[in-house]
Order: C-alpha cells, then structure tokens, then sequence
C-alpha cells in the first residue's frame, strides 16, 4: 500500500471509525467494510443481558448497604440462590487429593481457580479459532477479533464503563499501574510534587511510584493505618489539603488485612482538590459489584487471574478523556495509524495502548469468566464471602494463641484473613497446614511496609472464593488446633 493510501485509509477512519474493532482495522479499508458481518465463533457468544451495545446507560438500580458504593450497578449482580456444592463441580481441581485429604483451597487472594469454561473455551481457541486479531481479513482471525472485542465488552459493561474504548487489555494489575506511571505520571508529575499513598498497598502500587517519583524529583506522601487496619483519614485530609498532589492511588481492598476501603468518599474528597485517583481494584472487582461511574474513579487495575480468568491478562480502566492525552506506554506493530522514518501516529485509545501481539486467548478466557462471575452473580458471591469470613473470625478467633490482624468487625472486610499463632513462623504453619490437604499462603504478600507497620515480617493468610465452604473452615481450624499442640501454644 502506498503512502497515500495508509494517509488516507487513517484519516477516514478517524472520522468515521465509530466502534473499536472499526478503529483498530482502521487501515484496512477492506476488513473495516467486513466488520458487521463478523461473528464470534458458536459457544463463545455469551447467554448473559443485556446486549452488547454502548454508549448508552445500562439499566441500573440502587443496590444499599455497600460501605464502599452507595450505588453499584444491579443487573448482572441480582440476587440468586446461591449453591456452592453446585459451584465447586464446575472446578475440576478441586476433585484433588493432597496428602490424603480434599484440596482445602484457601488462597484465593493470590491467584483463583479456573471453572470448566474458561480452560474450556481456552482450549477451544487454540482447537478452532486461534488466529491473530486486527490483521487478518480471513475467517478465523475475524472470528477471533470478535471474541477479543467482545471480551472488552463484556468487562467494560462488568464494572460499568461507559465504553469498551476505556478497557485496556494489560498483563495485569501490576503493568496497569506501570502504565499510568509511566505514561501519564511522566507527563503530569514534576519537581516538588507530590502523590499520595497508603501504608497497605501491595507493592506493585508503591514501586512505580517510587521509580517515578525519583526520576522526577516527586515525593510519595503515605495516608497511615489504624491498629485495626482501617486507613486514618486525616492523613488523606491533610496530605490533599499540604497542595502540589498530583495522584492519589489507593487499593480498595486490603491484600492482606482484607480491609475494604472507602474509596468513594476519598475520591470525592481528591476531587474537590482536582487531584485524578487510581484505584487498585486487584482485590474487589472479583469479589463485590464495582462500578466505576459510581465511583467516579479516573484509573481503575485488577487481574484476570483473580476472578477465574487465566494469568497474564489485566485491565486498566480510564476515563476516555485522560486516556485521550496519555502518550503510548510501549510502541510497536497495532498502535499506529501510520509510521515513517522518523515520526508515527497512534491510534486512539484503547489501541494506542496495545502494542504488539496481546494475550488475546487470555483476554477470551477473561471474557469467559466474567460471564461465569456475572452468571453467579457479585452481589452473590460478596454475601457468600461475608458468612464465610464472619464464621472463619468466629471459628479462628478462638483458636488457642491467635492473633488476626484488620478489621476486627468481619462484616467491614473481604475474606481475606491474615494471622499468626505465638512465635510459629507463617512458612511453617502452612507447610503443617499442607499437611492437612490445605493451602494457604504464608510471607509478607508483597506488603512489606504493611509488615512493617504491623510489627511482623510475615503473616499466614487464608483467602477464601466462590467455592469455599464452613467445612474447610472447620477444617483449617482443626489443623490450626493441631499445629498449636504441635509447637506446644
Ligand atoms: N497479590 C497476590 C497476593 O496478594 C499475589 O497474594
């Protein structure tokens, strides 16, 4: 194709590309005609409502009595019975035997189990579709684009953006904060400024920020924690009101304490200074409804391999606009309208922000599992999780030598519960709890400073998904029992 015709092909495409796959085959004019004729291959196309259709707003109605949303979108996260024995048959590893005992998995927090529809619908694109997206005009690559455009669809509708062309497909939560470090950190944050933090981020929200604030004479201002693990807001306060805050950036559930956090009210509060805040939804977009409208969140990170999708696949939400005026993270082949010898142009988002061959049958299996999490119903597995985490509190809480450390009241936390028992190091507990056909996991969860401020330089954690039951409760609590008379506690 010849110079003039790449030109011209980009710029009818910028005024008339109305959809993503449109943008994203914006130099072709050929493929761009083809796009309302694709289709996503048979037993991809998902079951779920409403339709696929954007913009416009999503029906929604008041869900009450969230700490963290005061409205969250309703109509994927209805209230329906929940049947756990049924959820577990469709996880086929949960059938296994270790050391003798049912695989008790209690570390959801770190990475979840995969239904039978994801590794399914995985095995089926490498089987039938597997082709590259945005490149080929032949049959099964438009079928893949299909399933990869509508896998943003339906993870945009998940969280309530307002389009899919704010849903970029990332490795996961860690890149996505590498990216707006990087990229619009780079372009916002200067000399003096500052970016505020709290003492319980993981740390991949701690080390781009240090990485960028050094490289840009910044400083990092950290909102501290209460010893029951909840953040003390007058940090936030007078952080914001010190002036020259340029972020702030947030998880909004605890990795390690479980703690959920307000994050609405800190968003306004920011707001009102014109301060943009990032959300690391990392642990609560698996867990709970999470609508980023009703936040009013500028930034939002979570992983696909937290919420039953495959590894490596991730999201970044923008607003548009912001995405709009961020420079490209990484360049290469797909990002471009057009390159020359010694300029290029990009796409419009999200496209300008993937370079290269993505992880497009992750991005399939992600869409495969927001189906799957949508089917069960958020709302659902938030109240599945809260009896969980309040009978575990009861259960561990009279375990002899305990201390569970957060939020005291289970009812203002994930399930995530992170303990120790007298001076056992948490490596050896869960290798006696390994023992017990139970894993857990044990180490400072990539929260170092959280460590730190707890007084501890590890904990045990157990984390607990839409499969877990009081009986493996009883379970962890038994071996617990066990492990206490074993180090005489
Ligand atoms: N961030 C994950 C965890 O907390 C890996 O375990």
């Amino acid at each position: 194709m010849s110079r003039q015709r790449w030109a011209a092909a980009s710029n009818s495409t910028s005024q008339k590309a109305t959809s993503p796959a449109a943008a994203a085959t914006a130099s072709y004019p050929k493929a761009r005609n083809k796009l309302p004729g694709l289709a996503v291959p048979k037993n991809t196309t998902p079951t779920t409502k409403p339709p696929l259709t954007f913009p416009g707003q999503l029906a929604q109605s008041t869900v009450r009595g969230y700490a963290t949303q005061k409205q969250a979108t309703a109509y994927i996260h209805e209230k329906k019975p929940f049947d756990v024995e049924r959820v577990r048959h469709d996880f086929p590893i949960l059938k296994r035997v270790i050391n003798g005992k049912p695989l008790a998995y209690l570390d959801s927090a770190a990475t979840t189990q995969k239904p039978r529809d994801v590794i399914d619908e995985l095995t089926r694109f490498y089987n039938e579709y597997n082709a590259n997206v945005h490149r080929g005009v032949y049959k099964i690559s438009e079928e893949a684009t299909a399933a990869y455009e509508e896998a943003r669809a339906k993870i945009a509708r998940l969280i309530n953006a307002n389009s899919p062309n704010e849903i970029i497909f990332v490795r996961g939560t860690t890149e996505a904060i590498n990216l707006v470090a990087q990229s619009w950190g780079r372009t916002n944050v200067g000399l003096g400024d500052g970016i505020i933090l709290t003492e319980m981020e993981h740390h991949s929200n701690i080390v781009p920020w240090q990485l960028l604030a050094k490289e840009r004479g910044a400083h990092l201002k950290y909102v501290g924690i209460t010893d029951d693990g909840h953040l003390v807001h007058e940090d936030f306060r007078q952080h914001l009101e010190s002036g020259s805050i340029k972020l702030v950036t947030m998880t909004h559930v605890s990795n390690v304490l479980g703690t959920i956090n307000p994050v609405r009210e800190y968003i306004r509060e920011a707001h009102k200074q014109g301060c943009p805040v990032l959300v690391d939804a990392a642990q609560s977009v698996p867990h709970m409804p999470v609508d980023v409208q009703d936040l009013d969140c500028d930034f939002l990170a979570f992983s696909g391999h937290k919420m039953c999708g495959p590894t490596g696949i991730g999201i970044l939400y923008a607003k548009k606009s912001i995405l709009q005026a961020m420079p490209p993270y990484h360049g290469g082949g797909e990002m471009i309208r057009e390159v020359h010898l010694y300029e290029s142009a990009w796409k419009d988002p999200p496209y300008k922000f993937e370079a290269g061959t993505t992880n497009i049958a992750g991005a399939i299996g992600l869409g495969k599992a927001v189906d799957y999490v949508s089917g069960l119903g958020l709302r659902n597995i938030q109240e599945h999780e809260q009896e969980l985490t309040e009978y575990a509190h009861d259960r561990l809480g009279k375990v002899k030598g305990i201390r569970i450390y957060g939020p005291e009241n289970p009812r203002t936390k994930s399930g995530v519960i992170s303990f120790n028992m007298g001076d056992v190091h948490a490596h050896d507990m869960a290798t006696l709890l390994d023992e017990d056909g139970i894993a857990v996991r044990s180490g400072h969860h990539c929260a170092q400073p959280l460590m730190e401020r707890l007084g501890v330089s590890s904990t045990t954690r157990a984390s607990v998904y839409v499969y877990n039951t009081e009986d493996e409760i009883d379970r962890l609590t038994q071996s617990l029992e066990r492990a206490g008379r074993i180090f005489k506690l």
